[in-house]
């Protein structure tokens, strides 16, 4: 999310989680999946997500009713939300991060919004379109 107050996120004057954290949230790339782990986000997000394979309407990280979401986030060894978004500003669309860290090493993101969805190219895999109406991937779990 876009904004200068610090505070709806971190606690200046201390706080039990890492980085002066109000609530509870990963600082690793991977993490299993639990949705008590992003409780820093689903305090003000829908914490329902990544929680199911399919939906029409917990999210627009979707192919079809394919959750991109559930995809990336709920497994073990699941991808964080600061593997794509950056909570603090980018302008990029929905907060999609620029570069990711990655060990040693950092690489882009671009988004593209399209119509219903929208084509991602990153370091990770080879481009990759979703889009809400017409599918374009063939799910591999
Ligand atoms: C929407 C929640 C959110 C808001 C608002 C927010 N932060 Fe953060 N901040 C995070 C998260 C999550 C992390 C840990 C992940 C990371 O480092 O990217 C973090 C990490 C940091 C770090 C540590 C970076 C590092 O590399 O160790 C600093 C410094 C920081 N924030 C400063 C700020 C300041 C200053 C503001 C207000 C202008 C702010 N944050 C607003 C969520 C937020
Ligand atoms: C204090 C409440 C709050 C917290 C905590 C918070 N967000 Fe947000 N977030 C918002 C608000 C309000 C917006 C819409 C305004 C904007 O886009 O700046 C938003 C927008 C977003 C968007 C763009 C959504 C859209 O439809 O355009 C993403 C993605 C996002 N946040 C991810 C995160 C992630 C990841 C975290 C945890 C690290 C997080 N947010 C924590 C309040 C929050
Ligand atoms: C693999 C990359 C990736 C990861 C990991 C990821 N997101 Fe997203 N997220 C996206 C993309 C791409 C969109 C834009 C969907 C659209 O509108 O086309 C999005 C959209 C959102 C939105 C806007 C509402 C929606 O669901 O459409 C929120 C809020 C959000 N993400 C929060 C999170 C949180 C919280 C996490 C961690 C639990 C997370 N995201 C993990 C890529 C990711």
């Amino acid at each position: 999310m876009k904004t200068g107050d610090c505070t709806a996120c971190h606690n200046v004057h201390g706080s039990e989680f890492a980085r002066l954290l109000v609530r509870k949230f990963p600082l690793n790339f991977y993490s299993d999946y639990s949705p008590g782990e992003y409780d820093l986000c689903f305090g003000c997000h829908n914490k329902d997500i990544a929680k199911t394979r399919t939906t029409e309407t917990l999210t627009n990280f979707r192919d079809g009713n394919y959750n991109l979401h559930y995809f990336h986030v709920n497994r073990a060894k699941g991808r964080t939300c600061i593997a794509c978004h950056d909570p603090h500003a980018s302008d990029q669309y929905k907060h999609i991060r620029y570069e990711v860290p990655f060990g040693a090493w950092s690489y882009p993101i671009s988004i593209t919004k399209t119509r219903n969805g929208a084509t991602c190219v990153v370091g990770c895999h080879a481009p990759k379109t979703y889009d809400r109406v017409k599918p374009q991937i063939k799910p591999s779990r």
